[in-house]
């Protein structure tokens, strides 16, 4: 069985093609490498001895997707490809919806031209927004602040209204928390470009010298420590839960939704705690104000996907911290090498 997996060269995706090439999927990658390398996959392959083939497309070119599908006999998609950085998406709102809605709407037209209707969807815990209550279960209202967040929102909205217009579609919404963490052959992980805007990675950095020091967002919310408390999932556990629902999908469920978390909450100080453990570094910090849009608290209700994709996040904290530690001390600078 052939999955297309857009975004595949990504953190994320990657991640995940591992995970579908072990499970004995083939796997071919869209991706246009705009927040990408190249190496990525080339280290899939190292590390699974598998062949992880990558059409250097743009979801916007309709005509170029569609020579994919002309090429490859596939049966589903994950579609991971998007942008995701919540401050540039204020900054630059056409960009954002014009990459994640219309490169979206491409890419659901093409499959249905070529009858594939089979679909797992990155979604985020941001369409939340400031929940009443933690932890969070599927069904809470929906709400959301940046433009970042309103195109997973959106299209969330869009898959529900496709399914209910042509129920040949089986479609799975995951909903993730905050993915950190790495392979842990430490040669694949999270290399983002320019400074990070993520904590992970900007303790990472700090640990490596990269940086001088972690900004505590905000040490007064109402929480145990004062800073905000999130729900860390290590990458693996995320991308096994594609693998999962892609299985879920041979049973034609139609559209479901499913949070993809641990179900605990870590403040900003307990990670910079266990990084400094890991790392043997004392990793210095300076509190500063709150991040405008930024939330208390965050962290799943992971039954559903317990229940129904038999998916649970198996990695501890010290392990999520270990696997992000090895990838970054051995790529200091990422994928770009020395
Ligand atoms: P990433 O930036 O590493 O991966 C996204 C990939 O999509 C990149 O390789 C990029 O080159 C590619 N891409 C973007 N636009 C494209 C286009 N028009 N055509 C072809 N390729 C394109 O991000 P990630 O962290 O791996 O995230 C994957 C998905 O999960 C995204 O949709 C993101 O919004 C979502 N998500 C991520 C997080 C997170 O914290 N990382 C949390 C919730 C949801
Ligand atoms: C952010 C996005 C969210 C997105 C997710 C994954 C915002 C408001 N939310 O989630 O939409 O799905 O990334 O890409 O950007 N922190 C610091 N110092 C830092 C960075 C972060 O103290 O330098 C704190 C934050 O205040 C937060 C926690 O660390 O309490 C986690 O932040 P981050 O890694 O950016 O993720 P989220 O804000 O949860």
């Amino acid at each position: 069985m052939s999955i297309l997996v857009t975004g595949g060269a990504g953190y994320i995706g990657s991640h995940t093609c591992i995970e579908l090439l072990k499970a004995g999927y083939e796997v071919v990658v869209v991706d246009n490498l705009c927040n990408s390398s190249e190496e990525a996959l080339v280290r899939v392959r190292k590390i699974t001895g598998k062949e992880v083939k990558l059409y250097k497309v743009d979801l916007l070119c309709q005509e170029q997707l569609t020579e994919v599908f002309q090429k490859e006999k596939i049966d589903a998609v994950i579609h991971f490809a998007g942008l995701k950085a919540v401050g540039e998406s204020v900054q630059k709102p056409l960009e954002y919806y014009y990459n994640n809605i219309t490169g979206s709407l491409v890419l659901f037209n093409v499959m249905r031209k070529f009858g594939v209707k089979d679909i797992v969807f990155s979604s985020s815990a941001t369409v939340y927004g400031n929940p009443r209550t933690v932890p969070i279960r599927e069904d809470f209202p929906l709400s959301v602040t940046n433009p970042y967040g309103r195109t997973k929102l959106m299209l969330e909205e869009i898959f529900r209204d496709l399914y209910v217009a042509d129920k040949d579609w089986n479609i799975i919404l995951l909903r993730y928390f905050n993915p950190i963490g790495a392979h842990d052959s430490g040669l694949i992980g999270e290399d983002p470009k320019g400074i990070p805007n993520n904590l992970i990675p900007y303790i990472t950095w700090t640990a490596v010298g990269k940086l001088e020091a972690v900004g505590v967002f905000g040490d007064d919310y109402d929480t145990p420590d004062g800073s905000g408390v999130r729900d860390y999932i290590h990458v693996v556990d995320l991308a096994c839960g594609h693998v999962k629902a892609i299985e879920k999908l041979k049973e034609n469920p139609g559209i479901r939704t499913y949070n993809l978390g641990t179900g605990i909450g870590y403040s900003v100080f307990d990670m910079i705690k266990a990084f400094s453990k890991v790392s043997g570094k004392e990793i210095p910090y300076i509190i500063k104000p709150r991040r405008p849009g930024d939330i208390a608290t965050c962290y799943a209700d992971a039954t559903l996907a317990k229940k129904e994709l038999n998916w649970s996040a198996v990695r501890d904290l010290n392990v999520m911290c270990e696997d992000s530690w090895r990838w970054q001390k051995n790529n200091p600078n990422g994928y770009q090498g020395g």
